[in-house]
């Protein structure tokens, strides 16, 4: 059985694992804690949440699987099906309008989990644009999870996870199929390449390469307080080129926004586009903030 973690532990554990990931756990993350934690204190034998906190400041390894254990790796395919109708309507229409259509296309799934929005992307740049091959596609999958990420590699999918967002034509044309898994295929897969890395951690997030045209960072800003996203989003900032977009999750906003981004929204997907060094330098005293 489980054992229960007092405030004190939680207390400790969550300042452990906010240094070292920026996800704040409150007082209230007890039960998480103890159902996320729980197994991996009996398999390694550690008699309390109190050695548990005392062993992740020296082992830092240990101090990763604690992390990674607790990050929350809910994702689907198509998540959010507007954001990328947004992305085909306009936003890599755009793109090419404006460099042409030989220019490369930089797409980087900040926070991406197991890896279905980067293969979402994947499927919906060949329904756009025909067969990929000799294209300059690329798409970076990052996430601090190297568990999530070994699957992203992988690319290999569950009944029920190809349940969550694709329809059959699509599993159809893009997976194959081994045993109890789907497979993506080869020609999707090539345009992918994933990195672990910690957005709040400036050297680390200079590791994803760009700079990027398309920025999908959803659903991991909740995680993290006030100061972290400020932190975040000068960190995302800095990796886009100019005229890049980010994307946040449908139900996150950007406050102090950068002075270089300026918000925009299309059929109700919020944007934020990095306006170009005069513009942002003109932009009103309101928006403080600069990457
Ligand atoms: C809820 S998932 C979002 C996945 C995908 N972007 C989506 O919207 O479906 C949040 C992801 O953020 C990752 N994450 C949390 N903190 C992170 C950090 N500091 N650096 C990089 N990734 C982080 C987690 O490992 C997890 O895979």
């Amino acid at each position: 059985m489980t054992q229960k973690i007092n405030i004190a532990d939680l207390a400790a554990i969550s300042e452990i694992v906010h240094e070292a990931s920026g996800i704040a756990l409150d007082r209230s993350k007890g039960y998480l804690v103890e159902t996320r934690l729980g197994s991996l204190l009996r398999e390694r034998g550690v008699a309390s949440w109190a050695a548990l906190a005392t062993r992740c400041r020296r082992d830092r390894k240990l101090r990763d699987e604690v992390v990674d254990a607790l990050t929350t790796k809910e994702t689907s395919f198509f998540r959010d099906p507007r954001t990328f109708e947004a992305l085909t309507h306009k936003l890599i229409p755009e793109h090419y309008e404006r460099l042409g259509p030989h220019a490369p296309l930089r797409i980087w799934s900040a926070a991406c989990s197991t890896g279905q929005e980067v293969y979402s992307a994947a499927m919906m740049l060949r329904e756009m644009l025909g067969p990929l091959a000799g294209r300059r596609i690329s798409i970076v999958g990052t996430d601090i999870s190297p568990t999530a990420l070994k699957q992203a590699n992988r690319g290999s999918y569950s009944e029920l996870e190809v349940s969550r967002g694709l329809h059959s034509e699509r599993l159809q044309r893009y997976f194959s199929r081994d045993k109890a898994h789907f497979r993506v295929l080869d020609e999707l897969r090539g345009l992918a390449v994933f990195k672990q890395l910690n957005l709040l951690d400036p050297v680390s997030v200079r590791g994803a390469g760009g700079p990027f045209d398309i920025v999908l960072c959803r659903n991991v800003a909740i995680y993290f307080d006030d100061d972290d996203r400020l932190k975040l989003f000068d960190h995302l900032c800095r990796a886009m080129a100019p005229q890049a977009v980010l994307i946040l999750g449908l139900t996150e906003t950007m406050r102090n926004v950068p002075r270089e981004l300026r918000r925009d929204s299309f059929r109700g997907v919020t944007f934020y586009r990095r306006e170009p060094r005069e513009r942002a330098q003109a932009a009103p005293a309101s928006r403080l903030t600069s990457c």
